[in-house]
């Protein structure tokens, strides 16, 4: 059995990297998750070129045999779950009069309905993990657009503000066992998801991804008394 194992969703890039390498250093063993292949398969070839012992499950997590096809392979290989990270998400644009039926259950599904399934088929390995080790973290990335909806994101800002709402009820319902529960808000952050807006906001004005990655390592360091429920990230004037 690993030491220490997480799972990181949308690890194939940007945010979700980031915090997979944040891991990585500090020792955890991994499974990374996202949906095209070849895309993730890089990412792992980067984490495991720095050493890091990683596992990787490609496929859509909208969907329920995705999120159990990923904690199926994470259980068999290392056998126990330290740190849950729900980080894939996507963000279709859209004025309301013309919100797609399709666009708009793919941001359901990913954003908000995989991080439900994702706690249901591992609460019982973060249980363990808090029993052995006296806490276990799950990380939900939402947005700054799930604490003030955006026009023409409404569907986004929708998923996201209940990301941070249920991210809530599990810190009340599962806190008391030990298994913390972070909300991740950030504005603007330098991903290819942004690329859309960059004509506006230079990337170099943007957060980092390697910022919400330190921020991750705070809550992996702080110890079992101290609960963060939820992290702004926010850049000047906003
Ligand atoms: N960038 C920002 O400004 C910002 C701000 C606030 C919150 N966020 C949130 O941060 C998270 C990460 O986004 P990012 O900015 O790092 O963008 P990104 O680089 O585009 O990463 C998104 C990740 O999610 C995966 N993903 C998307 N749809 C998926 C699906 N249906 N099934 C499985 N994996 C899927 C992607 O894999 P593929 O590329 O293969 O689809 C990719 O690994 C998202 O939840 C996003 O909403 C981003």
């Amino acid at each position: 059995m690993a030491q220490r194992a997480a799972i990181v969703t949308g690890a194939s890039s940007g945010i979700g990297l980031a915090i997979a390498e944040v891991l990585g250093e500090e020792g955890y063993s991994l499974t990374v998750a996202a949906r095209r292949p070849e895309k993730l398969e890089q990412a792992v070839q980067g984490l495991k070129d720095k050493g890091y012992e990683v596992e990787s499950v490609a496929g859509a997590l909208g969907d329920e045999e995705g999120v159990k096809a990923v904690v199926a392979a994470h259980r068999e290989r290392y056998g126990r779950l330290d740190v849950l990270v729900n980080n894939a998400g996507v963000g279709i644009g859209a004025p309301v009069a013309e919100i797609d039926t399709k666009k708009l259950d793919m941001q359901l599904g990913v954003n908000l309905r995989s991080i439900i399934l994702f706690y249901r088929e591992t609460v019982d390995l973060l249980r363990a993990a808090a029993k052995d080790q006296g806490t276990a973290l799950v990380v939900n990335t939402a947005s700054i657009s799930g604490k003030r909806g955006q026009p023409w994101l409404s569907v986004y800002s929708a998923t996201k503000g209940a990301v941070v709402t249920f991210t809530e009820a599990m810190h009340k319902e599962l806190s008391g066992e030990g298994i913390k529960s972070t909300a991740l808000c950030p504005g603007f952050v330098d991903t290819p998801m942004t690329e859309f807006v960059k004509g506006q906001v230079p990337a170099e004005q943007m957060i980092t991804p390697g910022d919400i990655g330190e921020a991750v390592r705070l809550l992996l360091k702080v110890s079992p008394a101290c609960i963060i429920p939820e992290i702004q990230f926010i850049r000047p004037g906003d």
